[in-house]
């Protein structure tokens, strides 16, 4: 069985990228980080189906979760969306699912850094609870949204041998670490992006520059939506036993069409 992770989808740049692969790639099980996959802030009902309808069986996502004011409202009815556990219990939505493909079971589970972004509760504390609650024979994969390497690496060496898959988001800049940290857990600082090539963080290249210089903190961000895109994730497979094989980290440059 053939998986695929995919790094933050940022707006439209994104979603061309993850259509170009998956239309020359095929796999078995597909998960994505949609936090800016809505004009680079949050997501959409019609985006969520467009990506549901581009092959993504699976979506998490970060400190952008709410951007969009429909979230708190659709979140619910998003069956393959899951936000990060460790915000307020108060919250609807879900912190990780189990997915049933190919007579298997796939827990996908979302948690967000304390480090540079907002409070939130205790990932690791979060992730001990949640492990108590996943079937002994799920395969589980942790989204770890956060900014610093430090953390997201102590989060990779605090669940290892318990999740199978720790990977990074966030950054957008893909790191070259996948590798295995146990006998079958497979770790990624972060996944990198899926955007526009020329942009910086797949945003506009000007934009950034201009909030840079003039420090002005309302000058608005915007989505590049022009030129070559990029697709960064990586794929594995793994046995009838769950076992961990063919490991690949993908980093591709697609062209505008
Ligand atoms: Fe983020
Ligand atoms: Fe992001």
């Amino acid at each position: 069985m053939k998986l695929l992770f995919i790094g933050d989808i940022v707006g439209r740049s994104g979603r061309k990228a993850v259509k170009y692969h998956l239309s020359h790639n095929q796999y078995d099980f597909i998960i994505g980080n949609v936090e800016n996959a809505a004009a680079g802030f949050g997501l959409t009902d019609k985006v969520y189906h467009e990506l549901k309808d581009t092959g993504l069986n699976a979506m998490t996502a970060g400190n952008h979760t709410w951007d969009k004011k429909e979230t708190i409202s659709l979140i619910d009815n998003w069956d393959l969306f899951i936000r990060p556990a460790n915000f307020s219990h108060q919250l609807p939505g879900s912190g990780f699912k189990i997915f049933n493909i190919l007579n298997k079971k796939i827990c996908v589970v979302n948690l967000i850094g304390r480090v540079f972004l907002n409070p939130s509760n205790c990932p690791f504390e979060t992730f001990d609870k949640i492990y108590n609650e996943i079937p002994d024979d799920a395969f589980i994969l942790v989204d770890f949204h956060g900014e610093a390497t430090s953390e997201k690496q102590a989060f990779g060496y605090f669940a290892k041998g318990r999740a199978n898959v720790i990977c990074g988001t966030h950054t957008h800049v893909q790191t070259n670490d996948l590798k295995m940290i146990d006998t079958n857990t497979l770790y990624l600082t972060d996944t990198g992006m899926c955007g526009a090539e020329y942009s910086i963080l797949g945003m506009e290249v000007a934009s950034i520059i201009e909030r840079f210089v003039t420090q002005i903190p309302s000058y608005r961000f915007t989505v590049e939506t022009k030129g070559n895109v990029l697709f960064n994730g990586f794929s594995f497979t793994i046995d009838n036993d769950n076992i961990i094989r063919d490991y690949k980290l993908i980093s591709e440059i697609y062209p505008e069409t």
